[in-house]
């Protein structure tokens, strides 16, 4: 081998080294494209349930999920809903896991909806993958389509890159599930009914810290409900009594908001009893009627009331669903719990403290 062959082999092996080395640079921007599209595309939220005190029952735009009267709620720490949801270049379609089974039909097309609005207003032409996981009973009178709304509302804005504040996503849950939209913000929650989609979102009259309030959840029976709030909703105006629900709201939702604000408990008691009464009388009185209660339930609101007349602190409330939500002090929350628990039907007993606003997960 003479010298020029000697530079002939170095050359080449010169430009391996570069085409190499542009090869390399190549990849290494395609992989860092495909992880920071990959960051950038994907969210993880934590969004608690939440227990209506004022009770949201009735549409007067059930599309948009407007409501006939304004709603408070306080959330229930602890009984969360964590979804993550990532817009990927290769999904042919929308994609929904719940508690690790994948689910088509009506439950797809309901968070298809909301990514819709997301992807419209991000300019996003690509899918959704999303992953969600309850750690309570769904669909049992614990209102898990407001964790799972409001927490897909908070993921899927921030996975598309949208950065909105507050109210536009509590706006954006409440298309998904009404009540969802109390989920967004922290601890004791009210929901503007508002003149029309611009303003019906909901708000914080109060911080968790303010009040060491205690949901004990009797769970009575941890099934599916019948009839879910959807329909329910829709029968509303079919009851005589919805009317007058209706036009008394304002007067319940004051008397509540300043039970709340004054920490007054044995108001709070009286209103909250009396409104979830009131939404099940509606129930009860639509066509076709809606039961929801067990004896158990029964059961349960008849001790509620013995016991507070005999000087505990204590109130029941209850959804669209035969659990009861047995409301008291911190202070004699362990007390109910034994209480609720040696009562027949009781299955066992969840416990809440007041919750926090939903999160994005770092
Ligand atoms: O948000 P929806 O459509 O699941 O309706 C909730 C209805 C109640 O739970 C019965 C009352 C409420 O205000 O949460």
């Amino acid at each position: 081998m003479d010298d020029s062959d000697f530079d002939t082999k170095s050359r080449i092996i010169e430009l391996l080294d570069v085409r190499g080395k542009i090869a390399f640079d190549y990849a290494k921007k395609v992989i860092y494209h495909q992880m920071s599209d990959h960051t950038e595309r994907t969210a993880t939220s934590i969004a608690c349930a939440n227990i209506a005190f004022i009770k949201y029952w009735g549409n007067r735009d059930s599309a948009l999920r407007l409501p006939v009267n304004g709603s408070l709620s306080m959330n229930l720490d602890g009984l969360f809903t964590r979804t993550t949801v990532s817009f990927q270049n290769s999904l042919g379609f929308d994609e929904l896991i719940i508690n690790g089974h994948e689910v088509m039909g009506k439950g797809l097309e309901r968070v298809s909806a909301i990514l819709d609005i997301v992807r419209q207003n991000a300019g996003l032409d690509i899918k959704a993958q999303v992953v969600s996981e309850n750690n309570f009973p769904t669909g049992a009178g614990i209102a898990s389509s407001a964790a799972a709304f409001s927490a897909l509302a908070l993921a899927s804005t921030k996975a598309a890159g949208l950065d909105w504040p507050e109210f536009a996503v509590s706006r954006l849950a409440r298309l998904g599930s009404g009540s969802a939209s109390r989920s967004i913000p922290a601890g004791f929650v009210e929901w503007k009914m508002g003149s029309g989609d611009e303003d019906s979102y909901a708000v914080s009259i109060a911080p968790p810290e303010h009040w060491d309030l205690v949901d004990c959840v009797a769970i009575v029976s941890a099934g599916h409900k019948e009839t879910g709030s959807t329909e329910g909703h829709a029968l509303a105006p079919t009851s005589p009594l919805q009317a007058a629900r209706v036009v008394d709201g304002p007067r319940r939702l004051e008397i509540c908001r300043r039970a709340i604000l004054e920490r007054d408990f044995d108001s709070l008691a009286s209103i909250i009893e009396h409104d979830s009464d009131m939404m099940h009388a509606v129930m009860m009185t639509s066509q076709p009627a809606l039961f929801y209660w067990k004896p158990a339930t029964l059961a349960v609101m008849g001790s509620v009331r013995e016991w507070r007349y005999s000087g505990l602190p204590v109130a029941y409330t209850i959804d669209a669903g035969p659990n009861v939500h047995v409301i008291c002090l911190s202070e004699s929350a362990s007390t109910i719990v034994e209480l609720l628990k040696a009562l027949p039907g009781v299955e066992n007993v969840l416990i809440a403290k007041v919750g926090p606003a939903a999160r994005l997960e770092p």
